[in-house]
């Protein structure tokens, strides 16, 4: 980009009448500076970077975060507003003051050299004034002011979610540059006013990362998911299903509506489950933990609805065999008791009675071992909850990230 510029500044330089130019000397005002192929070196000098001796050129650097506007967890990026403050000092630019009596001065700011900065987690970056200006004093330390919109791409770290916290941070190089020739001093202030968000910023950092080589500083935001949507969403209506399908069992087992209620409780909780899993993303590593938790409560669900209709299918095939086994004088007798056999929501013979047919014991035991299971699995995922902690594989490129030396 600025190995661009440069060209087209050399190649256009002749005709080139649009930019005030500040000689090194000292500032001139516009008038006096119409630039020629004699003052080329002048030039192409004031936009290399300032020479600090043996050491590298400081640049300040303030980074005002304004907002973070979208924080999208299934294309794992964050948007953000961001106003950057730099300032350095190049003395190239100074003036003495009883010759020019102003202050400070505006310049386009591809008339001097300024640091071009690189987002390295950005999908795109947009700069908000195209051709800012940088206001130069009289003793040549040069302010520039640059706000930004981009949205960046980051790890966010879910397995806690809906409660999750994550790091994201945004890098910014100085590509044209060596550690050499610049070094960034960072800080970071939190302004964001808009607290009306699903993601909080809670805490705002800068770093600037040693041995680089190429210089850059960091922004780490750590955001923090609020959680209440996704819990009145997700979590209250899976338990209450389950709910739901626990108290399914007390109905009777011979009743035609118990399948029917175990089977509408088990569709509608396979519509809830399709739209939770489009809902959180998938990972290399540390998946939600809620995945897993109503992935289970779809197969208990599973197995209480199978429970039912296997169970039940058994008691109808008893009744039936009870009715059509025994002698004929019982039967007989049974056709006179009742005309057409028992009615379908009749209880079947033996429940009648003090003992109850298998079919049913079994589901009065399968009621009790039920309930304790759905106990159980809550309390396990609870703990699990409190206790699990997750490190992500570290990624193939973090041995040598960008800008570091590469390892012999
Ligand atoms: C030059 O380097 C020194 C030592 O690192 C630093 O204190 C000073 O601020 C630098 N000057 C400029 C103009 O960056
Ligand atoms: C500024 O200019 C005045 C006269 O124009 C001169 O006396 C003075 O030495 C200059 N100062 C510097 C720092 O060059
Ligand atoms: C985020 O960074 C802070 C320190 O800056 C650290 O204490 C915290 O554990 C980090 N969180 C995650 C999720 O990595």
């Amino acid at each position: 980009m600025m190995a661009l510029q440069l060209l087209l500044r050399l190649t256009f330089l002749g005709l080139s009448i649009t930019s005030p130019l500040v000689h090194a000397e000292g500032f001139q005002g516009p008038e006096a500076v119409w630039p020629s192929l004699f003052n080329l070196p002048q030039k192409v000098q004031r936009i290399q970077i300032p020479n600090n001796g043996s050491a590298p050129l400081l640049v300040d650097v303030e980074v005002f975060v304004s907002n973070v506007f979208n924080v999208d967890i299934l294309r794992y990026t964050v948007s953000s507003m961001l106003l950057l403050k730099l300032s350095w000092l190049d003395t190239r630019l100074a003036w003495n003051n009883s010759a020019q009596p102003q202050h400070a001065v505006t310049l386009p700011w591809d008339s001097l050299w300024t640091p071009r900065l690189t987002i390295l987690e950005a999908l795109w970056v947009d700069w908000r004034d195209q051709s800012p200006q940088a206001r130069v004093d009289q003793d040549g330390h040069v302010k520039l002011n640059l706000a930004l919109t981009t949205e960046t791409n980051c790890d966010f770290e879910l397995l806690h979610f809906p409660r999750d916290q994550s790091n994201c941070s945004l890098s910014f190089y100085a590509l044209s540059n060596t550690v050499m020739e610049l070094e960034f001093q960072a800080h970071a202030v939190n302004e964001i006013v808009s607290v009306k968000r699903e993601y909080v910023v809670y805490d705002l950092k800068t770093q600037v990362p040693p041995q680089q080589v190429v210089p850059c500083f960091k922004v780490t935001l750590s955001l923090k998911n609020t959680a209440l949507k996704s819990i009145i969403a997700l979590l209250v209506p899976a338990e209450a299903l389950l709910l739901a399908d626990v108290c399914g069992g007390l109905l009777p087992l011979w009743t035609i509506e118990r399948i029917a209620y175990k089977v509408t409780l088990l569709l509608s909780y396979l519509v809830f489950h399709s739209s939770l899993v489009d809902a959180l993303p998938s990972s290399s590593s540390c998946n939600p933990l809620l995945i897993y938790f109503f992935t289970i409560l779809l197969l208990l669900f599973f197995l209480s609805t199978v429970e039912t209709v296997l169970l039940a299918g058994l008691l109808a095939k008893g009744s039936l065999g009870a009715k059509s086994s025994p002698s004929p004088a019982l039967r007989g007798e049974h056709r006179e008791h009742g005309n057409s056999g028992p009615h379908p929501e009749e209880p079947p013979r033996g429940v009648k009675g003090s003992q109850r047919s298998w079919p049913e014991t079994a589901d009065r035991i399968f009621f009790v071992v039920y309930v304790s299971g759905v106990l159980c699995c809550q309390f396990i995922f609870a703990g699990i909850w409190m206790w699990a902690a997750c490190k992500s594989d570290p990624a193939p490129g973090e041995a040598a990230p960008h800008g570091r030396r590469p390892r012999p």
